[in-house]
């Protein structure tokens, strides 16, 4: 039989202060194969396990310097994977026990048997083998289970993840086919309408004219105001719907602003509301349609003067930082209640009697359009703040 392993001797550390009972060891055990080392004291002994770490210990129990106990202690502290075997001239059974409890792989009595001696010897050995490649794999097993429980938890996100985007489309399909039979509603609506409302329109001048009363001739013209409403509740309705030809140029979103609300400065004028538009220039140009993004601005500066008080303060703040074009419209209105946020950008959802409800979600299509947002940035009783983000970078939009 051979103690070599993959080419390799395994080693024997003799550990005994008797130079006769080291010779006979070293004799036996050098022709079984093994590589033998040899200590005369504790202290050389735990001198050779520091520099070579030999896989087996043969130490006997009566040290001049040590005492043997403290000693395979400190081996199984410091060198687990070295298995010891005790050697001792007076054998107990308590001492055996002691031995084995504190690490001990085998106990041998003085003198030997020389037959039985190899046989402990190589039998250590291979429980030595055994039990340290047992460790091995149940190392393997243990890091096995980790990984698999890391992935487990990987995947499990990775499906949370895809769910919530799936969610999120899914509402955004809901959202976007509402949109679709708006324009489907409002382009049948205008036709429907809009021939009743014209004879209505007619019939009222041609009544108006023959009108000498004052009271009923005033009645009667705003009966045509009220006409003119509603014809532009449905010129709105058409055009937020159905979104005409791309007209794409370099814009600036300032010159936008500025401009949708211009729109306003009747309003604005007769309830006295303070604005102020600060602007952190440069602002560059970004390739869009003008129209798509003044839509934008007018629903927002609509709600915003809406729900504003007479010399309410309404304030637009334009910068643009990491290639992000930011608007910030802010009033001083009521605000939003919490459980409003979430449905104000849904097609209908309105808090007003006169109310469409397509303010806000035609304003996010466009912006996200142009991957771009209109988000609430903050609001409160004392007033609310629309954010709308555009990319200065666009891609052309078929
Ligand atoms: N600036 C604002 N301050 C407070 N509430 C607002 C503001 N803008 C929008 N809202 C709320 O969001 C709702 C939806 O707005 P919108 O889509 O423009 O439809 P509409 O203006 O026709 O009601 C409004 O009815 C209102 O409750
Ligand atoms: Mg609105």
């Amino acid at each position: 039989m051979t103690v070599r392993k993959e080419g390799t001797a395994v080693t024997v550390l003799v550990v005994d202060d008797e130079a006769a009972v080291r010779a006979l060891l070293a004799s036996l055990l050098g022709a079984r194969g093994y590589q033998v080392l040899q200590a005369d004291s504790a202290a050389e002994g735990l001198e050779i396990m520091a520099a070579s770490q030999p896989e087996l210990v043969l130490m006997d129990y009566c040290l001049p310097d040590r005492d043997g106990l403290s000693v395979l202690q400190e081996i199984k502290a410091r060198y687990p994977a070295s298995y010891v075997i005790m050697v001792t001239g007076m054998g107990s059974e308590e001492l055996a026990v002691e031995l084995m409890k504190a690490g001990a792989s085998e106990y041998l009595l003085k003198p030997f048997d020389t037959r039985l001696l190899v046989e402990r010897i190589d039998a250590v050995r291979k429980l030595r083998e055994i039990e340290l490649a047992n460790q091995a794999l149940q190392a393997e097993r243990e890091h096995l289970l980790c990984e698999i429980e890391t992935w487990n938890r990987e995947l499990q996100v990775r499906v949370q993840e895809r769910n919530e985007a799936l969610h999120r489309a899914q509402s955004e399909i809901a959202q976007t086919e509402k949109l679709a039979a708006l324009g489907y509603l409002a382009a049948g609506m205008a036709h429907e309408i809009r021939n009743p409302l014209n004879s209505i329109s007619l019939f009222t001048q041609l009544l108006r004219e023959g009108v000498e009363e004052t009271e009923t001739a005033e009645y009667l013209g705003k009966i045509l105001k009220e006409v003119d409403r509603i014809d532009g509740i449905i010129h709105k309705l058409v055009d937020a719907a159905n979104r005409s030809r791309l007209v794409v140029n370099d814009v600036r979103l300032d010159q936008i602003v500025r401009d949708s609300l211009e729109i306003f400065a009747p309003q604005i004028e007769a309830r006295q509301i303070a604005v102020t538009i600060s602007c952190q220039e440069p602002i560059v140009p970004i390739k869009a349609d003008r129209t798509e993004l003044e839509q934008i601005f007018t629903n927002l500066l609509m709600n915003a003067i809406e729900e504003m008080p007479r010399q309410g303060r309404l304030a637009v703040e334009i910068s643009s930082t990491d290639g992000l074009l930011q608007v910030r419209v802010a009033d001083n209105g009521k605000g939003i209640i919490p459980e409003h946020i979430e449905a104000i950008f849904k097609p209908f959802f309105s808090t007003k009697s006169r109310g469409t409800g397509i303010g806000l979600p035609v304003a996010r299509r466009i912006a996200r359009l142009y991957h771009g947002d209109v988000t609430v940035e903050t609001t409160s009783p004392a007033g609310t703040t629309f954010l709308v983000c555009i990319p200065c970078e666009q891609q052309t939009r078929g």
